[in-house]
This record gives structure tokens, C-alpha cells and sequence, in this order.
């Protein structure tokens, strides 16, 4: 070893790592074809997981899983409300840390897509604005306006300087390949005129003053003015083409799922159909495939948008919520992903023909350097399946809806509708069905609001996030009434007009009662109301449920009982109008102010305990120690028999919940026809039930030894049934075409266990209800049992020599597996 001074050694570490950053800086340019990346032509595929619907301790498992599935890079917005909740005051800790999360990603040697925004939709409160924004004098969101666009500018530049300060574009050898400036705008801009126009100028030059050395994109602005490539969002971008031909086909959003709403059933979208959009695209000249989601995850706290959007995030992602394979998606996935990038070269170096068959059967050839060739064959129809003949290049059976890969135009790798990967059912445990939780309760305190106390006075009914800055869902808008003349108004009506979403009415200080709007819109509430001579007064409290994230003008669409009217009709229907009273406010729950749902709330609160609680009274708080159950899988708790509210585990929130409202009893099937076009309501599921009835209790959230939940219960309800359970796989199943690999795998650290069913002939049924067909091999069960019993995972290459197959030929087998974890 050479002798030398530590601060040598310093000086010589410091010198190779700048030379390590300036040798790896990451040139990204792109031609029609390609992404062209350090001089490589690259096909992309992507994924959208937002850093903040998951916990930091989530991020590496998640980002892993991506990678195995066959990903090339990972696409997140950047969340302005969160970060900059305060105009000037920035936030970037915990699940906010994207600059870490996108080091991960680094790590995890995938590329990353920065979308900044500002604006961004996402099924987020008010598309990620912060609140004070809207309250700025002069100021016009999302166009040509001088106080938005210094903000936006503003916000921009600290993100793309905290971007740059940690080396993370690729052109300083960082991940971060593409970047995106606005979001979906061209959707909207005609609601803004001229205005609009000028403004999306505004922010190209923008952008490319921030120097960031990678190209930026632009989605759905068909008039991306340039250098910003206008990118596809859908569920098919198959005939999508930039406005300018010299920029990559790129696909930002392909909805792979879609979002839930409270009430609303739960959608799906399936792997065969999710698979097909993906591999036309690529038919047809797809250079990037993005996901959204690839791992959707959870609404904490307030963040869901609205109106109306759930706590779980789901989106029937390939993550699920939890961070789980969701199966078969992500397995089919990971497969067509692998049988595209067979033909990686080919397809962005190489000349493309189509070629009609008839009946809407497409054969796609590229041909590459020296005459190598890759091709897609599609049959576009909805329901008929077809025998394709390519003579010298073989014949191919091509299911309806579907589209097979040839490498090198002549061996199917890969078909969108034949589901090789496995299925699996996931399942909610308790280590302890019988434990109950015992809980102690406490009553919102209304002493003050019921009596007409607030803090804030004005002669109008003001617009509920005006005055909020949304810094709660609730608002009291409180008044008081001299009545004289009690023939008149002993029993009168009290009419409350408002935008929404839920109403509680108190008349002299008892209860009169609640409605909530069923679509999230303006409604009236109308209810018999007993005044009393002299001095009557009445408190409404209004709630919102997620602020709108989508629409032109979606950041002025009023909540609260915004201008009203406030009604009284007495008999004779004599009219009181109360809307130009003095009313007098008062911002968010006292429950709320004295953080009841701390571990340590500031302000002591008596909590009952050890008597019988409350149960169907609205404005109840409830507490409940529990032991975190045991393992490592994901946990949840099962908020079932509970009303509408808001649930905290050790101080942090787990989001909104709202059990009781239950969906549509019609509209879902067991079976999903994966043929023709996808629409959101297509392949439901969970009719008749709660909306959402599992809240997901991220592991990091919890202690060894003891936990507390606390509930706020708004419209009342009974936690008598309120349990902790684990997500894990209960059964698997697996029904693989001979030739194809049988991959079979537990998560979370559990073994196969039992094989329920396994037959290789030709079976029939589906997971759940598999039947033997009319012919199989009569030692399937032990074969896949020797391969598989005991393990974590097992793969098995079908065929019929590892069979014990009687007669010659029964004609193309498939094997069906149903195993226990
Ligand atoms: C792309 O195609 C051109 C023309 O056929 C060929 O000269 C070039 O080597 C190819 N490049 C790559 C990276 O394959
Ligand atoms: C009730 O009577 C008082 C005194 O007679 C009068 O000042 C007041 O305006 C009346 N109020 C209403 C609502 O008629
Ligand atoms: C109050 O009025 C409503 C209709 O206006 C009527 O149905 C109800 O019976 C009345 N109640 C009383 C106590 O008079
Ligand atoms: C009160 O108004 C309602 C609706 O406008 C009307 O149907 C009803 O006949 C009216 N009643 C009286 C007593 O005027
Ligand atoms: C609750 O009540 C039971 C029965 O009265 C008593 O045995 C127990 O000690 C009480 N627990 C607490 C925490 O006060
Ligand atoms: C709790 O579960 C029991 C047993 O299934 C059921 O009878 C009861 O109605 C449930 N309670 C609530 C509040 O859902």
C-alpha cells in the first residue's frame, strides 16, 4: 500500500467521481423510430408510481418489481400542494423526498420520466395547486396570466434546480430521460381561447430555458409547439401520430386500469386487452409505453381528488395497491415486454409494410439490416378468431381481439390473448379472528358552533375553500333567527342550497339531519324544522370530499353553500330567505384543532373508556390499541360497519373512509370478455358492497408493541367489528399452453403448499372451478407436485414428453394448475 495523506486519498476520490459523472453523462436524442440513447435506439417501457401513495420504506420493493417486470424506466409527477403547502414554505421530507425516490430508481439501474406540471390531474386535490394559489389577487390558473405563470415559473425552476443539484438528468449522468411540462392541456385549452393558446407557447419557451439537456414532452397538445414532442394518453394510441413526423410515437398514459369513486363499483381492465394495446402500438410505430399506473397505491391523508375519488388507488395497476404482483397482469406483461425487445433493433432501425389479410387480420413486417425481419400479426375484430396461413412463414391461430409477435416473422413468442402467467387470489387474514378491539370514544365537541359561535363573520354564504384554503373538510356556516309569529313557523322547511359534497343541519342545537350529494355535484337539502318565538339558531356544517382535479375551469367549480340560498318556508309557504344574514364561520373540527388523532395531542382530551360507546351517532371519535399482526405482509384494516370518515394509525393518516356506501347491486360479471374496445364500466366488480371496506395500513406506520387507531366518525356508525388483517396469496392458479413455461410463485416468503388441481390434456373452467377434460395425463398432479410442493416459486417448461401422455397425438394440450401458498 502507498503511503499517503489522508487528504490525498480525499482529493483523488473526489477527482474520479467527477470524472465518473462527466464519462456517464447520458446523451438522449430521438429520430421517428427511436429513442436514441448514448448513440443506442431504444424501445421504452415505462411505469407511473407517484411517490407520495406509497412510504419511502415501500419505494425499493416497488421499484424492484417494475424492474423484474420488464421495465425500462419509472414516470412520476411532481406534487406542487404538497410540496409548497405554504406559498414560500417547501416540504420535501418523508414520501415527499422524490429527489430520493428518483436516486432509487438510478439504483435500481432504470431510467426515469419527470413530470413536472405543475398541474397534474392524477385523481389528485385540485390537480396538485396548492389552495393559496387560488386565493391570489388577479390571478387565472392554466393560462396566459402573469401572477400563475411567475408561479408556475417559480415552482418550475426550484424543482428543475433540486434535479440538477443531485445530478439526476441524464445528461449529468443521471436517470431522468424525458421531462414534461404541463399536463393534458390540449384537451382543455378551448375552454381558454386565445389565451390558452399563447399560454401553452409561454410554457414551451419556459421549459427550454431551464436548460435540462434531455427533451421535453408535451401530452395530448396536438399543437405541442416545438422542440416539445406531444405524447398519446388512452386506453389505445394505436393511430396516435406526433404533429411533428420527426418526433417518437410516445404513449405517457396507457390507462391500464382506472380510478374508483366512493360508490362506485370497482373497474378492471384485463391483461389481455392491456396487452393488446400495448403490442398494437408497437404494430403501429411505438417507440415508449408508459403505464399509469404501474403501481397505483393509496390516497393517505386528504390528497384523493374529486369530487369523490377513493382512498385506495389501486387502478388495478400490475402493483396492486399494497405493492403486490397483481396477477396475471404484471406476468403477461413481463412477457410481452420481453417478446417485443426480442425485436428491439429491428424495430427502430427497421422499414415497416402492413400487410391487409381480410377480416381485419394486419400482418406488420419490419425489416431490418441485412434482411432481418420481426413481425405482428393482429386480428382487430371483436369476435371472430382467425386461422392465419403465411405459407413459407407458418401458420398462426390468432384469437379474436388479439396480436401475435413473430420473431423473425416466422415463431409466435408471444399472443395478447393466451394468458400463460398465473393467477392469483388474494386473501385478508386475521391472526385472531376472535379478538375484538376495545375502544374508548369521545363526542366532537360543538359547544361553540352549536350555539352559533364561530370566527370568522359575514353578511353572505361564502365559497367553502375560499375561506378554508382547504385546510380541513369541514366548514360551519352558522346563523341566528328571530321568530315572532309561531302559527307561521312552528313548523317550517329549512331549504339549504348548496355545491357540495355533504350536509349536517342543527337546529337550536339538536340534530335535524344529513344528505350528501350522489354525484358529488350541487344539491338541496330540504327537512321539517321546529322553530320556537324568539331566537332560534341553526348550524350547518359543510364537508367536501376531494376538490375537483379535471375540466376547464375546474379550479373555480364552487364547494360549500356558496351563495346559497338558505331558506325558511313556513305555512302558507311564507319565505324567509337567510342568505344575506350575518353569518358566522368557523374552519375544521375542534376535534381536528386539538389533534385528537395524536399520540400526544397538545390539548388534553378525556377519552371515555370502559363503557359502552356510541354507536350510529354521527360526529364521534373513536380510539382502539391493537397489536400490529405478525409477518411482513401488507396490512389492512377492515373498516366495515363504520359510516363515512377519516382513519389515523399512530398519528398518520390512512385516508378517508366511507363504508356505508354501497354500490350498485348490477353491472359486474365473474367473467370478462377481454374482446373489443375497453370503457371504463366494462369488467366491474365488487357490486352490492362497501366501496372501499379495506384501508391499507403501510407496515412503516406501525410499532412492535402497541398501536392505537383512532377514527373520526361523521355520519355515524359501529366499530364492533373494526379488525387488523394481512393480504396475502391464498390460491394460485395457472393455465399454460403447451410449449409456454408454467411459473408459479407465493409472495411474501410462503411456500406451495398444496396442488388442488392439476391436469395436462385439455381442461376446462377457470381458477376456482377447473375441470378434467376428455383426455389428460394421468400423472399431471405428481409431476407438478414433485416440481413444485415446498417452494417459493417453481417454473416448469409444458410439454408433452415430461408427461406420461397415452396415444400418439390428442392434439394441442394445456395444462391447468390450482395450488395453495
Ligand atoms: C440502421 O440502419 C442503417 C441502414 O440500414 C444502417 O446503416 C445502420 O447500421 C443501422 N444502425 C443500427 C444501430 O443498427
Ligand atoms: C319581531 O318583532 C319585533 C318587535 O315587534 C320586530 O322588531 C322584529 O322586526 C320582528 N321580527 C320579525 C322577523 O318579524
Ligand atoms: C309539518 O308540515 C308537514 C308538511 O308541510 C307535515 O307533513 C307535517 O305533518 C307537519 N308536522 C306537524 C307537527 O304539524
Ligand atoms: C306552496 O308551494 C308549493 C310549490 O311551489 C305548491 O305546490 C303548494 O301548492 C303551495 N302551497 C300553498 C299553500 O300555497
Ligand atoms: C373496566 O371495568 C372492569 C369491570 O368493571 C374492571 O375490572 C376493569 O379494571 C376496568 N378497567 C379499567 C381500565 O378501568
Ligand atoms: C359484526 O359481525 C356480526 C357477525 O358477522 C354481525 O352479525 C354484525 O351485524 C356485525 N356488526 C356490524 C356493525 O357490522
Amino acid at each position: 500500500m502507498l503511503a499517503m495523506g489522508s487528504s490525498a486519498w480525499v482529493e483523488i476520490i473526489l477527482f474520479s467521481l467527477a470524472a465518473l459523472c462527466s464519462c456517464f453523462a447520458t446523451e438522449v436524442t430521438y429520430d421517428a423510430n427511436a429513442l436514441i440513447i448514448n448513440g443506442e435506439r431504444r424501445l421504452i417501457f415505462s411505469g407511473s408510481i407517484h411517490y407520495p401513495r406509497s412510504t419511502v420504506e415501500m419505494w425499493p420493493d416497488i421499484i424492484q418489481k417494475a424492474r423484474d417486470g420488464g421495465l425500462d424506466a419509472i414516470e412520476s409527477y411532481v406534487f406542487w400542494d404538497r410540496h409548497e403547502p405554504v406559498r414560500r414554505e417547501y416540504d420535501f421530507s418523508g414520501n415527499l423526498d422524490f429527489i430520493k425516490f428518483f436516486k432509487l430508481v438510478q439504483e435500481a439501474g432504470l431510467y426515469a420520466i419527470l413530470r413536472i406540471g405543475p398541474y397534474v390531474c392524477a385523481e389528485w386535490n385540485y390537480g396538485g395547486f396548492p389552495l393559496w394559489l387560488h386565493n391570489m389577487p388577479g390571478i387565472e390558473l392554466r393560462t396566459d396570466n402573469s401572477v400563475y405563470k411567475n408561479e408556475m415559473q417559480i415552482f418550475t425552476t426550484k424543482i428543475v434546480d433540486m434535479v440538477k443539484e443531485a445530478n439526476l438528468f441524464a445528461s449529468q449522468g443521471g436517470p431522468i430521460i424525458l421531462a414534461q411540462i404541463e399536463n393534458e392541456y390540449g384537451n382543455i385549452m378551448w375552454g381558454y381561447g386565445d389565451a390558452g393558446k399563447s399560454y401553452i407557447k409561454w410554457c414551451a419557451q419556459m421549459a427550454v430555458a431551464q436548460n435540462i439537456g434531455v427533451p421535453w414532452i408535451m401530452c395530448q397538445q396536438h399543437d405541442a409547439p416545438q422542440p416539445m414532442i406531444n405524447t398519446c394518453n388512452g386506453y389505445y394510441c394505436d393511430n396516435f401520430q406526433p404533429n411533428n413526423p420527426k418526433s417518437p410515437k410516445m404513449f405517457t398514459e396507457n390507462w391500464i386500469g382506472w380510478f374508483q369513486k366512493w360508490g362506485e363499483r370497482v373497474p378492471h381492465r384485463s391483461a389481455e386487452d392491456s396487452a393488446f394495446s400495448v403490442a398494437r402500438f408497437f404494430q403501429n410505430g411505438g417507440v415508449l409505453n408508459n403505464y399509469y399506473m404501474y403501481h397505483g397505491g393509496t390516497n393517505f391523508g386528504r390528497i384523493a381528488g374529486g369530487p369523490y375519488i377513493t382512498t385506495s388507488y389501486d387502478y388495478d395497476a400490475p402493483l396492486d395497491e399494497y405493492g403486490n404482483l397483481n396477477q396475471p397482469k404484471w406476468g403477461h406483461l413481463k412477457q410481452l415486454h420481453a417478446a417485443i425487445k426480442l425485436g428491439e433493433k429491428i424495430l427502430t432501425n427497421g422499414t415497416r409494410s402492413d400487410k391487409y389479410l381480410g377480416n381485419a387480420v394486419t400482418l406488420t413486417t419490419y425489416t431490418g439490416d441485412g434482411g432481418a425481419r420481426f413481425c405482428f400479426l393482429s386480428n382487430t375484430n371483436s369476435n371472430a378468431d382467425a386461422s392465419v396461413n403465411l405459407k413459407q412463414d407458418g401458420k398462426y391461430f390468432l384469437p379474436a381481439w388479439s396480436v401475435t409477435i413473430l420473431d423473425g416473422c416466422t415463431k409466435e413468442v408471444f399472443n395478447t390473448a393466451k394468458v400463460n402467467s398465473q393467477t392469483s387470489v388474494m386473501v385478508k387474514k386475521s391472526d385472531d379472528p376472535s379478538v375484538k378491539l376495545t375502544w374508548a370514544w369521545a363526542p366532537e365537541r360543538k359547544k361553540d358552533t352549536l350555539r352559533g359561535k364561530g370566527n370568522v363573520d359575514a353578511n353572505q354564504l361564502l365559497e367553502q375553500k375560499e375561506l378554508t384554503l382547504d385546510a380541513s373538510d369541514y366548514l360551519w356556516y352558522m346563523t341566528s333567527v328571530d321568530i315572532n309569529d309561531t302559527s307561521i313557523w312552528s313548523n317550517a322547511t329549512l331549504c339549504v342550497d348548496t355545491m357540495g359534497h355533504t350536509l349536517h343541519t342543527y337546529v337550536n342545537r339538536r340534530y335535524a339531519g344529513y344528505k350528501f350529494s350522489q354525484w358529488g355535484s350541487k344539491f338541496t337539502y330540504e327537512k321539517q324544522v321546529s322553530l320556537k318565538q324568539g331566537t332560534n339558531i341553526i348550524a350547518l356544517l359543510s364537508a367536501t370530499v376531494g376538490l375537483p382535479n379535471y375540466g376547464t375551469g375546474f379550479d373555480k367549480i364552487k364547494t360549500g353553500i356558496a351563495g346559497g340560498p338558505v331558506q325558511l318556508i313556513g305555512k302558507n309557504n311564507v319565505t324567509m330567505d337567510l342568505s344575506t344574514n350575518l353569518w358566522s364561520y368557523k374552519i375544521g373540527l375542534n376535534g381536528e384543532r386539538k389533534r385528537l388523532y395524536d399520540l400526544q395531542p397538545q390539548i388534553s382530551v378525556s377519552w371515555h373508556a370502559n363503557s359502552s360507546y356510541p354507536i350510529s351517532k354521527p360526529m364521534t371519535w373513536y380510539k382502539a390499541d391493537f397489536e400490529a399482526p405478525y409477518g411482513t405482509n401488507p396490512v389492512v384494516v377492515d373498516l366495515q360497519g363504520l359510516g363515512k370518515g377519516h382513519a389515523w394509525v399512530n398519528g398518520h393518516s390512512i385516508g378517508r373512509y366511507w363504508p356505508s356506501w354501497i354500490t350498485a347491486s348490477n353491472g359486474c360479471s365473474d367473467t370478462c370478455d377481454y374482446r373489443g374496445k375497453y370503457v371504463t364500466e366494462k369488467c366491474n366488480t365488487n357490486c352490492g358492497n362497501p366501496s372501499q371496506r379495506w384501508y391499507h395500513v403501510p407496515r412503516s406506520f406501525l410499532n412492535k408493541d402497541k398501536n392505537t387507531l383512532v377514527l373520526f366518525e361523521e355520519t355515524g356508525g359501529n366499530p364492533q367489528n373494526v379488525s387488523f388483517q394481512t393480504v396475502t396469496t391464498g390460491t394460485v392458479c395457472a393455465l399454460v399452453y403447451e410449449g409456454a413455461l408454467l411459473e408459479l410463485s407465493c409472495q411474501g416468503g410462503q411456500v406451495i403448499s398444496q396442488i388442488q388441481f392439476a391436469s395436462f390434456g385439455n381442461p376446462k373452467g377457470k381458477c376456482g372451478s377447473f375441470e378434467q377434460g376428455s383426455w389428460e395425463a394421468i400423472d399431471s398432479r405428481s409431476v407438478i407436485e414433485a416440481a413444485c410442493i415446498g417452494r417459493s416459486s417453481c417454473e416448469f417448461l409444458v410439454t408433452k414428453e415430461a408427461f406420461s401422455v397415452a396415444g400418439a397425438n390428442n392434439g394441442p394440450a394445456r395444462l391447468a394448475v390450482q395450488a395453495t401458498c
